[in-house]
C-alpha cells in the first residue's frame, strides 16, 4: 500500500537524489538511488519476506549482476568451488573473469556428495555456488548435505534459486548462507523486466562487502524495473503453480515418446535426482524440462521449426512458453548435448502445449 495516498499499489520513486535538511541531515537517511531507494526496498521485503528465515535483500542490475558481486566480494587467491552443471552465463563469466580477479574457482558434481567432500580445501575455500535445479540438465543437488559439507570445511553456500524459486524451495531453511536470483525469469514472470538479488540469512562482513560493491559499481536496477518487479510479484504462486503442474503433465505425457531419447524433468521417479527433489521442494518440480531428441541434433532443429504455440526464444519463466537448442545459444565450447530442447512451461492451457510438441515431434 501507498501510505500517503492510500492507494493500494505503491508508488515508484524516480529521483535520483534525496534533499539535505538544513543541519545536513536526510529525512530517511537516502541520499542518492545507487546506494538506496524506496522502490528497491518494496520488492527486497516482499522477496525476503518470501526466502524467510529473517533474511536480508539487496536487488540488482540483472542475476549476472548479483551473482558476479558475490565472487567479486571474495579475495584474492579464494578458493571456489562451483556446481559442474549449471547456467552457462555464470560458467563463462569465471571461465573469462575469475583468473583476472585472482579466484581459484573448481568446477565439480554437486550432486555427488563424495566427490564434492574431498574437494573442499579446509582454509580455502571460501565459496560453494549450487544451482538447483541446474540449466539444462535439472540435475539436483541436496542443499541440507552440502550445506553441512561446506559449513564443516568453514565455507559459505551460494544458491542460485532462480528456476526453483521461493515457492517450491527455501533455501535459507536448507542452511544456506546466501541465495541469489535472477529477478528477470519467474519473479517478475512476464519477460520485460531485467533484474536480479542477493539475499543473505546474515548481515556480517561479506554481506557489508556485496552492497558495498552493488552501491559502489552502480550495479542497481531502474526505480520502474523494481517497480514491474514487485508488480509481477504478487503472481508469483499462481504462475509457478501452473508451470509446475503443465511441466509435469507434459513430461509424464512424452516420457516414452519413441521421437525421444530423454525426457529431463526432477519430477519424473526416473530422474537421478528426484528422491531429493521430493524432499527438498515443495508443491512441484518446477516448469523447466528438456528433451533429448532420439534423431539427434537434424531432428532438434525440426522440432524446433515445427512448434506453433511455443515460442523459440531463449530465458525462462515467463507467462509464454519457450522452448530452445541451448548448445547453439550457448556456442562452440557448450558442454549441452546438441541433440538437446529446453523448454520453459509458461501458463498456456497443457493441452495446447501438448498437442502443439507432438505435432513437431
Ligand atoms: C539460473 C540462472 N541464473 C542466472 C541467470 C542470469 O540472469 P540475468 O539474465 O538476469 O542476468 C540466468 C539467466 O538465464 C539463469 O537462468
Amino acid at each position: 500500500m501507498d501510505p500517503a495516498s492510500g492507494g493500494l499499489a505503491p508508488v515508484i520513486s524516480p529521483s535520483t537524489n534525496f534533499e539535505q535538511l538544513p543541519d545536513g541531515s536526510y529525512q530517511q537517511n537516502r541520499v542518492y538511488t545507487r546506494a538506496d531507494n524506496p522502490t528497491y526496498e518494496h520488492a527486497e521485503r516482499l522477496l525476503a519476506a518470501l526466502e524467510g528465515a529473517g533474511c536480508a535483500c539487496a536487488l540488482f542490475a540483472s542475476g549476472m549482476a548479483a551473482a558476479t558481486a558475490v565472487f567479486q566480494s571474495l579475495l584474492p587467491g579464494d578458493h571456489v568451488l562451483v556446481s559442474r552443471v549449471l547456467y552457462w552465463g555464470v560458467r563463462k563469466w569465471l571461465a573469462e573473469f575469475a583468473l583476472t580477479w585472482g579466484l581459484d574457482v573448481e568446477f565439480t558434481d554437486t550432486s555427488d556428495l563424495v566427490a564434492l567432500a574431498s574437494a573442499f580445501r579446509p582454509g580455502r575455500t571460501r565459496l560453494l555456488w549450487v544451482e538447483t535445479p541446474a540449466n539444462p540438465m535439472w540435475e539436483i543437488t541436496d542443499l541440507a548435505a552440502v550445506c553441512d559439507l561446506a559449513h564443516a570445511a568453514g565455507a559459505r553456500v551460494a544458491v542460485d534459486n532462480t528456476v526453483a524459486t521461493p515457492v517450491l524451495t527455501r533455501p535459507f531453511e536448507h542452511g544456506a548462507d546466501l541465495v541469489v536470483h535472477s529477478a528477470t525469469k519467474y519473479l517478475n514472470g512476464h519477460s520485460d523486466v531485467l533484474a536480479g538479488a542477493v539475499l543473505t540469512a546474515r548481515p556480517d562482513p561479506f554481506w557489508e562487502r556485496i552492497r558495498s560493491w552493488r552501491r559502489n559499481a552502480g550495479a542497481v536496477p531502474g526505480s520502474f524495473e523494481a517497480w514491474l518487479l514487485q508488480r509481477g510479484m504478487r503472481t508469483l504462486f499462481l504462475r509457478v503453480h501452473r508451470s509446475c503442474e503443465t511441466a509435469l503433465a507434459i513430461a509424464t505425457h512424452f516420457r516414452d515418446h519413441p521421437a525421444l531419447a530423454a525426457v529431463l524433468y526432477p519430477g519424473l521417479a526416473a530422474h537421478p535426482g528426484h528422491e531429493i527433489a521430493a524432499r527438498q521442494m515443495s508443491g512441484g518440480f518446477g516448469g523447466m524440462l528438456s528433451i533429448r531428441l532420439a534423431g539427434g541434433p537434424g531432428h532438434a532443429t525440426e522440432v524446433l521449426r515445427a512448434v506453433r504455440v511455443f515460442k523459440r526464444a531463449t530465458s525462462l519463466g515467463g507467462v509464454e512458453s519457450l522452448i530452445e537448442h541451448r548448445a547453439a545459444t550457448e556456442g562452440p565450447s557448450s558442454p549441452v548435448p546438441a541433440d538437446l530442447l529446453r523448454l520453459s512451461i509458461g501458463i498456456e492451457a497443457a493441452d495446447d502445449l501438448v498437442a502443439d510438441l507432438d505435432g513437431a515431434l
